[in-house]
């Protein structure tokens, strides 16, 4: 897991930091210790392709927080409890636009139903276009102005939230 969520990050944002800061932010986010403690909160799904040869290797993941609700779902009927959060969800850059974050996403979508969760929500990035283009296939928003700031290394990323009320 360290090793494809540091290659999936790296790819997706690595034009936006110094190799210095990538590299700062990969070795104390994505370590084994750090990814240790993560999934004693998260729930982590990974993707495979059983039509590859090396089907072993996971082509994406998701990282889920079941029950965690965010300060800007400030209106309880339009975003209900209980809320998830989409903490990181990523596929492997040879497989995009392949439809695999779109079979990982229906799956995530699936569990939560079973666990009658009420909203689906997640911070992005503003500019990451892709990525806002597919979570709006899902229903997924932005729902607000505020910016939130997460450091890179020395550097940082500005997202903003995105939600969706499930049925
Ligand atoms: C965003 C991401 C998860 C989508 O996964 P994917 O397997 O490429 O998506 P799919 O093949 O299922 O695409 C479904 C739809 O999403 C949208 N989409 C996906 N990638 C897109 C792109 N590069 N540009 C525009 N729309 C895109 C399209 O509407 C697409 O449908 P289409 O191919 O029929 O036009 C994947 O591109 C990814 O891992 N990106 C890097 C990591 C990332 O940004 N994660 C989110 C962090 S918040």
């Amino acid at each position: 897991m360290s090793s494809l969520a540091a290659q999936t990050f790296s790819d997706t944002f690595a034009h936006l930091h110094s190799a210095a800061d990538l590299h700062q932010f990969i070795q104390t986010t994505y370590n084994r210790d750090r990814i240790l403690k993560d999934i004693q909160t998260d729930a982590v799904f990974f993707l495979c392709n059983d039509e590859d040869e090396s089907a072993a290797d996971p082509i994406g993941y998701c990282q889920i927080r079941w029950s965690v609700r965010h300060a800007v779902l400030v209106d309880a009927e339009e975003y209900p409890d209980p809320s998830a959060e989409i903490r990181r969800f990523y596929i492997r850059k040879d497989q995009h636009r392949t439809g695999a974050g779109t079979f990982l996403m229906r799956f995530i979508l699936e569990r939560a139903k079973e666990r009658d969760v009420r909203t689906l929500w997640l911070t992005a990035m503003a500019e990451n276009h892709n990525a806002i283009a597919f979570y709006a296939r899902f229903g997924i928003k932005r729902i607000t102005d505020e910016t939130f700031v997460y450091k890179v290394g020395s550097d940082f990323q500005v997202s903003t939230a995105f939600a969706t009320k499930l049925a």
